[in-house]
Formats: structure tokens, sequence, C-alpha cells
């Protein structure tokens, strides 16, 4: 650590030169790419297919001559072939569920446990945490890499962990109560989630200690932001990560700019593709996230496409570049009548209603030949009583904008407290219920 002068102590590399970040990475990148090719016959395959060799990589814009890496190629590999150790060597796996079928499995050696500690560490110091603080843990402990990602993290900044994992709401109330950590770590759906059981209990939720939450593991948007500060009194912070790279701590907000995720580019190197060509964008265009490992031992990972979409923005808070809001996965974006709709967007426009909750629904159906969707919200706790007069009204303004902004025609169903599912972890915003084509 070293001392910058706002008297806050970062890690020397995240406020070094575009230069030294640029050479670190090339450095790395070799040692990756050859971490890959030497030790994975799936790296090794793809790359002579492509014509290709890691010494081939001398600055960082050749790296896209070399292959990408999908989910599939994981699942293919199941359970260890994309391991670049000897399965003795790992220490840890974790594994996602996904909507289907085989697991995606990834593995760490202890080298890569302390990379991703270090990492998740660095996150809640930049998000404002301290040695010292006393940290709530509520992302799920097991195969997903939420909750033992953050708990490593924690403890490795020197807090006091209360290891609480998903579900058991009554019971995270309570602790949040007696215990006073001063930071939450879960999803923000789940948060959401809590702010209800706060109310239930007829518990003020902005009059705990949380002074910070570091939300991720799906999408949410600025508003949500904005209603899970004032709900708690916090300052909520966007921590983006996924299985495949490390897990959560591939970049993470800083408190003081809270503009977006700051990639910790010292160990993941990004690019931002065009989904459909698969052609390298400049910065500030839009278009899907590509990562490639640096300094992973068990499992490098070579330009891999996480189906999210976003930008890459110019460094702020700290000297290496930052993500956009993640507007949401190519895989959940749904095509109604022909019109491109993400879920965040008709999430935009719920929290634009004062009198309408986080909590929604939307469902998509076949209606004869066209798509129908149905868009389920539930009314805020405090305007309850109104439900009566004014859900038609509230429900009629909500569809009118969906079709002046989106540009498609939705029902809206306004419905009573409790009335959506509520998540334990990542929330389900969708159900398709279309015949596959
Ligand atoms: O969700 C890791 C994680 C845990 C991140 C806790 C943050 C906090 P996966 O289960 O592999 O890993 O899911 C990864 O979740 O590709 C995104 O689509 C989504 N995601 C993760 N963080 C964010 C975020 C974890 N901050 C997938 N904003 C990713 C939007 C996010 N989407």
């Amino acid at each position: 650590m070293v001392a910058a002068s706002q008297g806050t102590a970062y890690e020397a590399i995240e406020i070094a030169s575009r230069d030294e970040i640029s050479a670190l990475q090339v450095e790395r990148l070799r040692w990756s790419l050859h971490q890959a090719y030497d030790h994975v016959d799936h790296y090794r395959r793809k790359f002579d297919e492509h014509g290709v060799h890691p010494d081939d990589l001398k600055t960082l814009a050749d790296l896209s001559s070399f292959p990408f890496t999908i989910k599939d190629d994981l699942r293919e590999n199941y359970p260890f072939k994309m391991f670049a150790v000897p399965r003795e060597k790992v220490l840890r796996v974790h594994a996602s569920s996904g909507t289907t079928g085989q697991p995606t499995v990834v593995g760490y050696t202890q080298n890569d446990i302390d990379m991703w500690a270090t990492l998740m560490a660095r996150s809640i110091y930049a998000a404002g945490g301290r040695s010292g603080d006393m940290v709530h843990v509520g992302y799920g402990y097991g195969l997903f890499t939420g909750g033992l990602g953050a708990h490593y993290g924690a403890e490795r900044l020197g807090c006091t962990v209360i290891p609480m994992s998903g579900g058991q709401t009554e019971k995270q109330v309570q602790l949040i109560a007696d215990f006073q950590p001063d930071i939450i770590m879960v999803t923000p759906s789940y948060m959401l989630n809590l702010a209800d059981e706060f109310g239930r209990q007829g518990v003020a939720a902005d009059s705990t200690r949380l002074r910070i939450g570091l939300f991720g593991a799906e999408p949410w948007s600025e508003l949500m932001r904005r209603e899970i500060e004032t709900t708690f009194g916090i300052d909520a912070i966007d921590l983006y990560g996924l299985s495949e790279v490390i897990g959560p701590g591939v970049a993470s907000e800083c408190a003081e700019s809270k503009d977006g995720p700051v990639i910790w580019e010292d160990h993941f190197y990004p690019e931002i593709i065009d989904p459909s060509s698969g052609e390298v964008l400049p910065d500030g265009s839009h278009g899907e996230l590509v990562f490639t490992s640096l300094s992973k031992e068990a499992l490098p990972i070579v330009r891999y496409r996480t189906r999210d979409l976003t930008r890459l923005l110019p460094p702020t808070a700290r000297s290496m570049r930052r993500i956009d809001k993640i507007t949401g996965r190519s895989d959940d974006m749904l095509i109604i009548r022909g019109v491109n709709v993400f879920p965040s967007q008709i999430e935009e426009l719920i929290l634009k209603q004062p009198m309408l909750s986080p909590h929604y629904l939307i469902e998509v159906w076949r209606d004869g030949h066209l798509d129908a969707v149905d868009v389920n919200v539930e009314i805020k706790r405090e305007y309850r009583y109104r439900l009566a007069v004014d859900k038609e009204h509230v429900a009629n303004t909500l569809q009118h904008h969906i079709k002046s902004f989106i540009g498609i025609t939705a029902q809206v169903r306004i419905i009573d407290i409790g009335g959506i599912e509520r998540s334990l972890g990542k929330a389900r915003r969708v159900i398709d219920k279309r015949p596959p084509e």
C-alpha cells in the first residue's frame, strides 16, 4: 500500500501511469497465453487451428488475433479439463449452475485465492471500507463465488466478517440490528427484500450503522441505486465479476466517484467487441465485454465472452479503466414483436413512478401469432392505502411510458405487496413462456 494525497492508501499499481499498466499487461498476457497453451489441450488445439502462438503477442493489440473462449468451451471440458495445473494444486473449485445442463467449473491455486482475496480487499477499500469494519456477507456461500469471494476479501482487509450467506431473511435483519455491521454485501434485489423485512419487523431500515453496501451479481439500474441509498442511508457501490474470470472483484466502484466499476486491469485485460462480428471496438463503444486473465494459474482464461453488454470508460478515481453499468446480458435481451428490450429498461421506467416498488416480474407469452408482455409490479408499502383508487391511473401511466420510450405495448398489472416472489440471490425478472422458435 502507498499513501496518496487524500490520506487514503492504494496499492501503487492502482495509481500507476498508463504506460506502466500497459507494460505490466503485455508481460503478464504473454505469461498467461503460455500458461493456457502449454498446459490446456483445449487452448493448444484452438490456438493451433487459428495459426497463433503465445510468442506472437508483442503488443496488446496482438491479442485480437487469438480465438475467443465461450461458456460452452468450459462445459465441453467438464469438469476439470480446462485446468492448467495438476488437480492436486487446485485448492478450491466453484461452479455456476447456468440455466440448463452442465455446470461450469472453475478452479483456484493458492496464488489464485491470494490474488482474488487481494482484489476483493482492494474493492472493499475502494468502496470506503477500512480495516476494523464489520462486514455482513449475504451472498450465497457454496459453489457460487459470491459468499467466499467476499468473505476472503473482507478478512484480508482486516474486517470482522459475519458469514451470513443468503436466505433466512428474518434472521439477517435481526443480526444486522443486533451486530450493527458497517458494510453489507448482497445482491441488490436481495437488499430490497431485506428492506421489506425491516418494514415488516417495524425497524427503520436507515436506523442501522450500515454505511456501505457492495452490490452485484445481477444488473441493477442507477434508480435502483438511489432507491437503496435512500432506504438504508448508505453508499451503494457496484461490484462486478463472473466466476469464469475469478468471481466478484473483477471490477469495483470507488466511493469518491461512483461512476462505474474500475476494472482491476493489473489482473484482467478487457476488450469490447461487436457481438455479431467479433471485431474489437474502440473504448467508449457499446458492445460485449471480453476478458483475458493475466495472472491466473489454475484456470487461465483467454478472450472470454462474458455476454455482458456495456462500454469501457476512461480512468477517473484510479488509473484503470471503468465499465459503464451493464445494460444486460445479450442472452437476456427479449425480442418483442421485433423490438429489442432489456429488462433493465423496463426497470428504469418502473422506478420513475414514485408509487411503484422495485419488485417486478415481466412475463412474455404468445397471443396467437403475436408476442404479448405483462409487467407485474408491486405498489410501495407507503402507498398501499391508495391501491384501490389509483391502481388504474398508475398502470396506465407506466403502460404509456413503456410504449413511448421502448416502443412496445405491455399490459401492466399493479399488485399488492408480496405478490412478486422475492429473490434470495439473483432475482428472476423475466418468465418467457413463448414456445421455442
Ligand atoms: O455473480 C460473481 C459476483 C458475486 C459478482 C457477487 C458480484 C457480486 P456468476 O454467477 O458467474 O458470478 O455471474 C456472473 O452476473 O456475467 C453478469 O451478467 C452478472 N453480474 C455480476 N456482477 C454484476 C454487476 C457472479 N455488478 C454474471 N452488474 C455476469 C450487472 C452483474 N451484472
